[in-house]
């Protein structure tokens, strides 16, 4: 197949698909996708994984080019973990409202607030926000991370006040907390979930950690993405409602073909939780950013330096 001809042409999604697999050879590039990507994408990716997996493939690959399908942060930390590297994002407009929530000079005056204290921020956050930062955590590692301090330590944790309001539950902190959280997850309402519940009483609630504490209360288990699909694979129950992006029902089902998946969604009016940032990647920009090797992820070296250093920091400690 000719790949010239998409300049010219419309063309029929296989075709994206066929072409970009032909040129990710040809270029010798590794594409790794988050849970919350649409199923093409994640059914073609080198690498499907969380925020803490993504990061640790992105920091062992051998691949000159990262094609990241996920969201800005998550392209600026493989960025940040190999600044020779070309690290291609598909739309740079997929960025994310958590991370939005957190701006850097509004947080720069909120640490000055609180001189005694170490700053841990959950990966969901800019660069700007990593460099001011002593160490960054994952949904899957937060715990670990925050219970590797003393406990007299003071610790502010951002940008996710749900996050760090579960934390500060699970490990019996009392975090200072940006009050910062994710669209996608803040929505969900527990008294949807209850009705969800009581329709469907032999399901498990299976929910993640950025969603508001009186959700995660009624939860039979909390973790990230990837350790709610494993929660599904190991566990014997058959039904499950699950409190999270819809992108993460296609690995579940894939995994356990006989089990059923109810998503929560956002509101009344929809039967999904789509996350509009991590849905702007399609086929056919994977295709053009690799065919023009743009957008890619452009950062100065001392913010690369700077910011660097909190999420090697994580990658030791987890
Ligand atoms: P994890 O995949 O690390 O659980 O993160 C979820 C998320 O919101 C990513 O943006
Ligand atoms: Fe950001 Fe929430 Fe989307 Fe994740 S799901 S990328 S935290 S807006």
């Amino acid at each position: 197949m000719n790949v010239n001809m998409f300049s010219t042409q419309a063309q029929h999604p296989t075709d994206y698909k066929d072409a970009f697999l032909k040129l990710k050879k040809e270029k010798q590039a590794i594409l790794l996708a988050h849970y919350y990507q649409i199923p093409e994408i994640q059914d073609i990716a080198d690498f499907v994984g969380d925020s803490l997996g993504l990061a640790r493939q992105a920091g062992t690959t051998s691949a000159d080019i990262i094609i990241f399908a996920g969201v800005h942060f998550m392209a600026e930390t493989a960025k940040i973990l190999n600044p020779a590297k070309q690290v291609l994002l598909p739309d740079l407009n997929a960025g994310c409202s958590l991370a939005d929530s957190c701006p850097p000079d509004a947080f720069a005056a909120f640490l000055k607030e609180h001189p005694d204290h170490i700053v841990v921020s959950y990966i969901n956050c800019s660069a700007a926000i990593k460099t001011m930062s002593d160490v960054i955590c994952t949904s899957s590692n937060a715990v670990k991370i925050v219970s590797s301090f003393p406990p007299e330590q003071k610790i502010i944790f951002a940008p996710d006040r749900n996050l760090g309001a579960y934390v500060n539950s699970v490990t019996g902190r009392n975090m200072v907390l940006w009050n910062g959280s994710c669209e996608v997850h803040d929505i969900l309402t527990s008294e949807r979930i209850i009705r969800m519940k009581a329709e469907n009483p032999d399901a498990l609630l299976i929910a993640h950690p950025e969603c508001k504490a009186p959700v995660l209360a009624l939860a039979d288990f909390v973790g990230s993405t990837t350790a709610l699909l494993d929660y599904t694979i190991k566990s014997t129950a058959t039904r499950f409602i699950v409190a999270t992006e819809s992108g993460i029902l296609h690995p579940m089902k894939k995994a356990n073909p006989d089990k059923e998946f109810l998503i929560v969604p956002a509101d009344e009016t929809c039967h999904c939780n789509d996350c509009p940032y991590m849905k702007m990647n399609t086929m056919e920009k994977l295709y053009l950013c690799l065919k023009n090797e743009s957008p890619q992820i452009l950062m100065d070296e001392e913010t690369i330096r700077k910011a660097a250093r909190p999420v090697y920091r994580m990658l030791e400690l987890s």
